[in-house]
């Protein structure tokens, strides 16, 4: 039979029989690059999931039964996992090299194993490379099984042979499948070993964990053919160089996708941070100009975090701008708001804003500590101290209403502050016993208030 080629984009993953310069799904170009696929898995397609006998069936008649679930002794895991890791589920989790994905699988396994066979399959580290890092992890259970391979017929085989209850492949990227030319880490070959991993996890009902590196942009590489397939995405993010890495669920169907889970890379692995908040202000500076507390809501949790800015003024040419651990685009929008509605110039003067400790706010409630601070910063006059804030801007400056306003005044309050600043929304009035809570109604109104 003839061999058939398919053309992929490295960046998206999008296939076609024929080669664009451009690609036609993401528009990158010069990434379609030629893949020649065996007669026998061209036959089978990609998207050849054992279906059985299929048949439609009422939705009463279908049995389900409670989802057992496997603890991995990590809380801040479970909890974004929803509980713990199904069983037969298929979990990715991806995030840059380095960031600590083995890390925190190896330390799952050792109370994994307790109550399940786990074989752990590294295409990455030697078995004496695994060895090394479990007795820094002093991880030391004779129930946990490595397996160091990287061709997916070899693992499939061993895994058939040894009927673990949880598999981890670490990772993705390093596997392959001799029946196809394309390279390991290409789209093809992630495709096929992560749906060869996928029909296995489902018909032997085995937890799958599998790798998965994410590349500058912040996606896996051959990004959404994978996440579209497993059941669970756990993306595990901050700075390499800082110690606090946020565990987030970007997909989950088996919990919510709002729970973080926060740890702290040690000498000793990775450590939970029970609470984030009180490690996020450690070392907040008093007095300085340019700083303001945020509470965002993570999932259930709130936590407070310290959002800095400073302005400064142009030296030549365009003003820069860069924003770290919150969003560009809201941080420039912001900027046009303070310069139009609050009557600060900012056009000719440079601002960078970050947030400490490497996390990432993405909630609008983040709106007005953000402003606070480029507010504190322009003027050089810092904050008063014992003062956080949060609450989101719209377009007029107006201050708007969020959720989980007695939280996150609540984990304040815990934390020692004694003011809070926020939106013209009803609360619970035994807070303002607790707390000054000062509520205004526009940004220009919050800035009055502080500085
Ligand atoms: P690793 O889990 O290998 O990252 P990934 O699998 O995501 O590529 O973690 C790598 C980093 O973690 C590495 O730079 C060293 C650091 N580390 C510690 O600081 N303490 C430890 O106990 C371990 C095992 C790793
Ligand atoms: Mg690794």
């Amino acid at each position: 039979m003839k061999q058939k080629s398919v053309y992929l984009c490295s960046d998206c993953g999008y296939e076609s029989p024929k080669w664009f310069g451009k690609c036609p799904s993401c528009g990158a170009w010069n990434t379609m690059s030629e893949f020649k696929i065996q007669p026998e898995s061209a036959a089978r397609g990609t998207n050849s999931f054992p279906r059985g006998a299929s048949r439609p069936v009422p939705l009463s008649e279908i049995e389900s039964g409670d989802e057992a679930r496997f603890h991995s002794g990590i809380g801040e895991l479970d909890r974004v996992l929803g509980g713990g890791a199904v069983h037969g589920s298929f979990v990715l989790v991806g995030g840059e090299p380095g960031i600590g994905k083995s890390t925190l699988l190896l330390q799952m396994c050792q109370e994994m194993c307790r109550n399940a066979k786990v074989l752990y399959v590294s295409g990455e580290e030697s078995l004496r490379q695994i060895k090394l890092r479990a007795a820094r992890l002093q991880i030391s259970s004779p129930e946990l099984y490595i397996l160091s391979e990287t061709d997916m017929e070899q693992i499939i085989q061993e895994t058939e042979q040894m009927e673990p209850d949880i598999l981890i492949v670490d990772s993705i990227q390093t596997v392959y499948k001799r029946d196809l030319t394309a390279a390991p880490g290409g789209t093809t070959q992630i495709k096929e070993c992560a749906m060869s991993l996928m029909q296995y996890a489902k018909n032997k009902n085995v937890t799958i964990f599998i790798v998965g590196h994410v590349n500058k942009e912040g996606t896996l590489a051959g990004p959404k053919i994978l996440e579209h397939m497993v059941d669970c995405v756990l993306y595990f993010e901050g700075e390499t160089t800082g110690p606090f890495r946020c565990l987030r669920a970007a997909k989950n169907r088996y919990g919510s996708t709002n729970e973080i889970g926060v740890f702290e890379m040690s000498d000793h692995g990775l450590l939970e941070v029970n609470n984030p908040s009180a490690a996020m202000l450690a070392g907040h500076p008093q007095g300085a100009s340019g700083n303001c507390i945020a509470c965002v809501m993570e999932g259930s949790r709130p936590l407070l975090a310290e959002v800095q800015a400073l302005a400064a003024k142009t030296q030549f040419g365009v003003p820069r701008r860069t924003a770290a651990g919150v969003d560009y685009n809201r941080m420039v929008l912001l900027l046009a708001i303070l310069e139009k509605r609050c009557g600060f110039f900012l056009s000719s003067s440079d601002v960078y804003v970050n947030v400490v400790g490497g996390m990432r706010l993405d909630e609008p409630a983040v709106d007005l500590p953000m402003v606070l601070a480029i507010a504190s910063s322009f003027r050089d006059k810092p904050l008063p101290e014992g003062v956080m804030g949060f609450g989101e801007i719209g377009l007029t400056g107006e201050l708007r209403a969020v959720s989980g306003a007695a939280q996150r005044i609540n984990e304040a309050y815990r934390l020692g502050f004694h003011t809070c600043i926020m939106p013209m929304q009803d609360i619970d009035e035994t807070l303002t016993k607790k707390m000054n809570i000062v509520r205004v109604r526009t940004a220009a109104d919050a800035i009055r208030a502080v500085l």
